[in-house]
């Protein structure tokens, strides 16, 4: 990547290790996925646990997506940035009754509901809060993302959604809960999905669900197949922007459904990805006896993805390396974990103290996993 003379001068001011979003690249990827959805009739929340940094909400926000949460301080968050309460959805496995109540207080489109004692738990908070909430049930498809195992989530043995063999009695408690009504089903399935048939076979487990609903008298309003699109790591340049188009084309035509039923997706690495890159120099560089090292200012503390699921992030030396020597590196950070590693042999123009070297894809799940391990310092921040 390139970086112009007075990002230069601004990053040489503020510092490494920063966060740099390209703030045109994510308003070109949400109008590219706001025209293949709309087209489509199809409704986007975007999944605030991919980024939730206020400059990139803001234009998700005017972009008119919707948002979806999974905790309390998500749902104010939203909120407080203007996102429509009728556009805004709570998810998770594990809600506390504070942050139902926050949910409730702020009359938001629906909760995701994952087990029946969370339904009867919603229920009652909504009758001492005095409102009526809306409900999807997550039902867990059983379907493999073929994706890393941290990551998927619709597998039987994983914890997310009622399990199958207690939605009849699910059923059963939602037409006794006064407080609830049942708009949808949700289902989600993993994330980082780049085979688009792992899609298809979602519409089929989704079809089958919304007719054993549908066969026992239950109306579904809306059909949420949740999030998951992937993005390629490898080619952040040639290839920014997802192919929105054959993602939800894949629904539209698979996916069976009366104009009166509505479609809600839940995006966010997909949108967010691309436009963030961690901006790290080099603090020193060293040949071992098998490898040569080059010692990052960043580490896991600002982007864990490569030390928690070995993820691949296209690593670069930024500024004029024309002609320069290659050598193949070890790219490490400075915490101490042997696991604090971005890439093993990396070809790379030789570098020395100071160069600056760019960790890209890294807009989604990155500055949200940050920690303050080794008591790191506060993350820096440039925009485009
Ligand atoms: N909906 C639900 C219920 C989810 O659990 C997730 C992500 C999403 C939507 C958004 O999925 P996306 O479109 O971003 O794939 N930290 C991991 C990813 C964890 C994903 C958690 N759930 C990573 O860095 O790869």
């Amino acid at each position: 990547m390139t970086l112009t003379k007075e990002e230069v001068e601004q990053l040489a001011q503020l510092g490494t290790p920063a966060y740099y979003y390209d703030l045109p690249l994510l308003e070109q990827t949400l109008d590219a996925a706001k025209t293949a959805a709309e087209k489509r009739n199809f409704h986007v929340h975007y999944a605030l646990k991919a980024n939730f940094n206020e400059r990139l909400l803001s234009l998700i926000q005017s972009k008119g997506f919707g948002a979806d949460c999974v905790s309390g301080n998500e749902v104010q968050k939203s909120i407080d940035l203007g996102f429509a309460p009728d556009k805004i959805t709570f998810a998770g496995v594990g809600k506390a009754d504070k942050e139902i109540l926050t949910a409730l207080r702020h009359d938001i489109f629906a909760f995701n509901v994952e087990s029946i004692e969370e339904l009867e738990v919603i229920n009652s908070l909504a009758g001492e809060v005095g409102v009526k909430a809306n409900v999807s049930l997550r039902i867990n498809p059983n379907v493999d993302a073929h994706t890393h195992h941290y990551i998927t989530t619709g597998l039987d043995e994983n914890k997310f959604g009622v399990p199958n063999s207690e939605l009849e009695i699910a059923a059963s408690i939602l037409r006794k809960c006064e407080n609830l009504t049942l708009v949808g089903l949700h289902f989600h399935i993993g994330s980082q999905i780049v085979d688009l048939n792992v899609f298809k076979s979602l519409c089929v487990k989704v079809n089958e669900w919304k007719n054993w609903f549908e066969e026992r008298g239950t109306t579904i309003k809306v059909l949420n197949v949740g999030g998951g699109l992937g993005i390629d790591y490898h080619n952040p340049d040639t290839n920014a922007i997802p192919d929105f188009e054959a993602y939800f084309e894949i629904f539209d035509k698979f996916l069976e459904r009366t104009p009166k039923q509505e479609v809600h997706f839940e995006l966010g690495r997909a949108l967010v990805a691309q436009c963030g890159t961690l901006l790290s120099r080099v603090l020193f560089t060293k040949s071992g006896i098998k490898k040569n090292f080059l010692i990052l200012d960043a580490g896991m503390t600002e982007l864990m993805r490569p030390a928690l699921y070995q993820a691949f992030h296209k690593i670069e030396r930024v500024g004029d390396v024309e002609g320069a020597e290659s050598l193949n590196y070890d790219v490490v950070g400075p915490i101490c974990e042997s696991s604090d590693c971005f890439g093993k042999e990396v070809l790379l123009p030789k570098s020395k103290r100071g160069d600056l070297i760019a960790i890209r894809s890294a807009g989604a799940y990155g500055e949200v996993m940050a920690s303050k391990y080794n008591l790191r310092e506060e993350i820096r921040y440039l925009y485009k």
